[in-house]
């Protein structure tokens, strides 16, 4: 285990606190736990001294807001996070309780390791940035205006974030928005995400019969629902692993070979990327790389598929209803809006008779990319340079965080993704852990931004 500082020691244990708080968004069972996270947040804001802090309720979770403004002729830095997670399910998968934070070492992480839900996504990621604020705060080194605004839907859509956002436009006001809630490529090569992958989530009933019937009786002469939704989801891809909806693709934008060359040289191996999650063989696009087909393009995915008997034993059945829910992670210059749409029209078309087809649209969002040119990019660039002793890799990433190309639409401000979580903290999964190494890497890393951010800007004026 690594060995900590009076202060590494008081950090652990303050983030440890926050672990135990189960904040599931999704969950109204937690609605009273995502509220004391919020509350916990706006206290250690007030701790470190925050000179305004504050809880904005929403009509669904609450968004903690904090700031420290200096003066305003510096830059103003906006930090986003998000300290709701995912629900623990299945439970049984994990080997200590998800709100029982617990320090453990793995082969990856001989200096430790948090493991609970949430460790990394975002909780981890987030409570880095309040901790790098004190330390800059307490040795003097803040040389900017800081804001936090910290919310408590990201796992669901944040779908009360976008009217806040854009009603508080000049309480925003910013230069830079500083996120930490991506990874990067291994303890040893740092890298920049410089896009995210958009999201549109829906989700489709087919109904049959008015009641479940049995299946002797009627088997053979009426639709079956769960079988008629799995030939439907079969037809969306074509054997080249493509999409088969009309329209899909017509607004991708495509890399240029010189894009995807650079691509190509940033380190991977695939065996391990094989063996880390036990699988036999990739499979994806064809005419694509395993790391572009999980960045660069487009991707349909059912995420969960229910209807007729489930439990224990046998029950002959024809279920009146099978249910699926299905998201497609999109890229520049789809609209998700749009997607739904084009999903909505042709899952309809597909429908066969005998059953009708309902299509909900649930939360989405528009993928992002981000410049390597820009200050800010260039200052998140020297800092991990600084810490890690190696250059930073560009990298895009496969997940989604909606409210990111948002900022821009609407406050016309560029997110920096410094994030330092690995694909191995199994977020969103059972045994969810961030490496202590990483967790206090992060911490060191971030007040580099700030001295590299407010130097640049110096030169530049
Ligand atoms: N932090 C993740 C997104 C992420 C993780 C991006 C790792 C890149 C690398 C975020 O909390 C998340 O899970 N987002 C959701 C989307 C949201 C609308 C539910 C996702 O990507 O599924
Ligand atoms: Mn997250
Ligand atoms: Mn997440």
């Amino acid at each position: 285990m690594m060995t900590l500082t009076t202060d590494q020691k008081r950090y652990l244990e303050e983030w440890m606190t926050f672990l135990k708080i189960p904040s599931v968004s999704a969950d109204p069972a937690y609605k009273d736990e995502v509220t004391k996270a919020a509350e916990w947040v706006n206290d250690s804001l007030r701790k470190v001294g925050c000179a305004h802090t504050e809880i904005i309720p929403t009509a669904g979770h609450p968004i903690v807001y904090g700031e420290y403004l200096i003066n305003e002729d510096l830059p103003t830095v906006l930090v986003y996070g998000h300290y709701d997670v995912q629900p623990p399910d299945p439970i049984e998968l994990w080997d200590s309780p998800p709100f029982e934070p617990i320090v453990k070492t793995t082969s990856l992480h001989p200096e430790g390791a948090v493991f609970a839900r949430g460790a990394c996504d975002d909780k981890g990621q987030m409570f880095m940035h309040i901790k790098a604020f004190e330390i800059m705060k307490n040795e003097g080194k803040l040389g900017c205006n800081i804001k936090f605004m910290i919310e408590g839907e990201e796992e669901v859509g944040s779908d009360h974030l976008e009217a806040f956002v854009k009603n508080n436009t000049t309480k925003l006001a910013c230069d830079v928005i500083l996120i930490s809630d991506t990874g990067m490529i291994s303890k040893e090569q740092p890298s920049i995400s410089t896009g995210l992958r958009g999201l549109s989530y829906m989700e489709v009933t087919v109904t049959g019969p008015n009641r479940d019937l049995h299946s002797g009786l009627y088997g053979g002469a009426v639709a079956n629902p769960i079988n008629v939704l799995c030939e439907m989801i079969t037809q969306l891809h074509d054997d080249q692993k493509r999409i088969t909806i009309p329209g899909f693709y017509n607004t991708v934008k495509e890399l240029s070979q010189t894009e995807r060359d650079a691509m190509a040289k940033a380190p991977f191996s695939l065996n391990e990327f094989i063996d880390s999650i036990g699988i036999n063989e990739v499979v994806g696009e064809e005419g694509f790389s395993n790391e572009e087909r999980r960045t660069i393009r487009p991707t349909l995915d059912v995420n969960g598929i229910w209807g007729g008997y489930t439990g224990e034993g046998a029950k002959t059945v024809i279920p009146s209803k099978a249910h699926a829910k299905i998201s497609m992670r999109l890229v520049p210059d789809q609209d998700w809006n749009q997607i739904g749409k084009l999903f909505s029209n042709h899952f309809k078309s597909i429908a066969p008779k005998g059953v009708t087809v309902e299509v909900q649209t649930h939360h989405g969002g528009f993928a992002y990319v981000t410049p390597t040119d820009s200050l800010a990019y260039q200052a998140a660039h020297q800092a991990y340079l600084d810490t890690f002793g190696i250059p930073p890799i560009p990298s895009r990433g496969g997940g989604s965080i909606p409210i990111v190309p948002m900022f821009e639409n609407v406050l016309g401000v560029k997110s920096i993704l410094m994030g330092f979580g690995l694909d191995s903290d199994a977020i969103h999964s059972p045994n969810e852990h961030y490496g202590l190494f990483n967790f206090f890497r992060g911490i060191e890393t971030i007040p580099k931004f700030y001295e590299h951010y407010i130097k640049l800007r110096k030169e530049q004026t």
